[in-house]
């Protein structure tokens, strides 16, 4: 079990101005930030990025909308990362979220859902890698 993840507060969410809410919840769940940046992906990084996904009919839509705006990009650390944040976000779907949970308090769709959480250790460390170099992380 690893004790790190990697998140993106997505353009729905920053364009709201929902990103220092986002962050509030995230550092008083107990998560420290290892690594951030403000970013805009190219539609070529989106797609990359979700590149699992491509075979899915939502893949373009998907491509459009995380290259549509800026987003922030971190690493997190705390003890069961992975599976500790995705409770935190709740369900991909926020009409399925519970209550309190990030995605239940700033999300719009199942396709605009404010935030990504990985799903495994193994693509919080890949993911981490597309956004940061060794000198960005602490
Ligand atoms: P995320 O956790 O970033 O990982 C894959 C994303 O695909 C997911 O969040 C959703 O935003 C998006 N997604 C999943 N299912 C659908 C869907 N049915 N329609 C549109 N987007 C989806």
């Amino acid at each position: 079990m690893s004790n790190r993840t990697f998140t993106m507060i997505k353009p729905d969410a920053t364009s709201k101005g929902h990103s220092g809410a986002i962050l509030d919840q995230i550092i008083k769940g107990g998560f420290s930030i290892k690594a951030m940046k403000w970013t805009r992906l190219t539609k070529e990084q989106a797609g990359e990025f979700y590149e699992v996904h491509k075979e899915r009919p939502f893949y373009g839509e998907l491509v459009d909308f995380m290259s549509s705006g800026p987003i922030v990009a971190a690493i997190l650390e705390k003890d069961n990362a992975v599976a500790d944040f995705r409770k935190l976000i709740g369900a991909t779907n926020p009409a399925q979220a519970e209550e309190g949970t990030i995605r239940k308090r700033f999300a719009a769709s199942v396709g605009e859902n404010a935030v990504h959480g990985s799903d495994s250790d193994e693509n919080a460390a890949i993911e981490g890698d597309f956004f940061f170099s060794k000198l960005e992380r602490f």
